[in-house]
């Protein structure tokens, strides 16, 4: 069994992108540029965000974090978007959810400018995504593939599971991995509430993609001997000897899972590294216009 270690992938892309950033930089262009809008003070979002932050400083990003109360309107969260749109010295901005529930997450990503959608979750990088156009992928299923692909694993013709269909994990996940592309080529099934067998599904499959945010869901039963598991889940499950009170677990049963599994990806340290990386590396496509000519 090999673990994928998403940690370790994720310093290497970063010393990768910290070398083009240094390119950029010799040619006279100006370093990229993610701006992040934080909306009140939901604990995760916080960490995520800083994660975030982080990696564009340990890269050489620019970065700019705007925070927000929560008592913030609609309108006014709407303004900064436009502002954002208008500022020719973002490349790339995001907006944390979730949002308080006062604003309508979805009128806010319609107003984002899809150029500078790094998340990939607008409309239309998620059309195009779907037909295969140039486009931002959604961060953690690129980060699956670019975890796929620098782990050798092959892809084409495998039965693959996606557990959970969220419009920025599963979904788009489904549709990359049946899509004809160098990691991809998969006969996917997508797995949901309300799907008869859900274990015998999950069984048949090479590659397992959890993501449905429940704790230790997916055990060493349900998985086929020699399985790809990849974990996305983040689950916080009390743990009175951790200092903070608990600790994070992923979706799947990682202590016997891992008995089974060919490869697997562990949490924390796994998928969710890939995450952060994969915004990065948008953003890196945003500033050389890559998508978007
Ligand atoms: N909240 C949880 N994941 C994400 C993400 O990938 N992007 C944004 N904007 N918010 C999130």
């Amino acid at each position: 069994m090999v673990i994928i270690d998403g940690k370790e992938l994720a310093s290497k892309i970063k010393v990768e992108i910290a070398k083009e950033v240094d390119l950029l930089k010799a040619e006279g262009h100006k370093v990229p540029h993610l701006a992040a809008i934080l909306v009140g003070d939901n604990a995760a979002s916080q960490s995520y965000v800083k994660s975030k932050v982080k990696f564009c400083d340990d890269v050489g990003f620019e970065s700019t974090l705007i925070k927000k109360d929560e008592s913030i309107t609609e309108e006014e969260l709407l303004d900064l978007v436009k502002d954002l749109n208008e500022d020719d010295t973002v490349d790339g901005y995001i907006v944390q959810l979730p949002l308080p529930r006062h604003i309508d997450p979805e009128k806010i990503n319609l107003a984002i400018d899809p150029q500078k959608d790094v998340d990939g979750f607008h409309p239309t990088n998620f059309g195009r995504m779907a037909l295969g156009l140039p486009s931002y992928l959604p961060a953690t299923p690129q980060g699956i593939l670019v975890m796929l692909e620098r782990y050798n694993i092959s892809t084409s013709g495998k039965k693959c599971v996606v557990v959970g269909r969220s419009n920025i994990v599963g979904m788009p996940m489904s549709i990359l991995l049946s899509q004809k592309r160098e990691i991809g080529n998969c006969t996917v099934t997508i797995v949901h509430s309300r799907t008869k067998d859900v274990e015998q599904e999950i069984k048949n499959a090479d590659i397992v993609i959890a993501a449905i945010g429940r704790a230790n869901y997916i055990t060493a039963d349900m998985v086929k001997p020699g399985a790809v598991v990849i974990d996305v889940g983040i689950n916080r499950i009390e743990d009175p000897t951790k200092k903070r009170g608990y600790r994070l677990v992923g979706d799947v049963d990682y202590a016997n899972v891992s008995k089974v599994a060919s490869f697997i990806t562990p949490v924390p340290g796994g998928v969710g590294p890939m995450t952060v990386t994969s915004l990065i590396m948008n953003t890196l496509k945003a500033a050389k216009k890559e998508i978007y000519k």
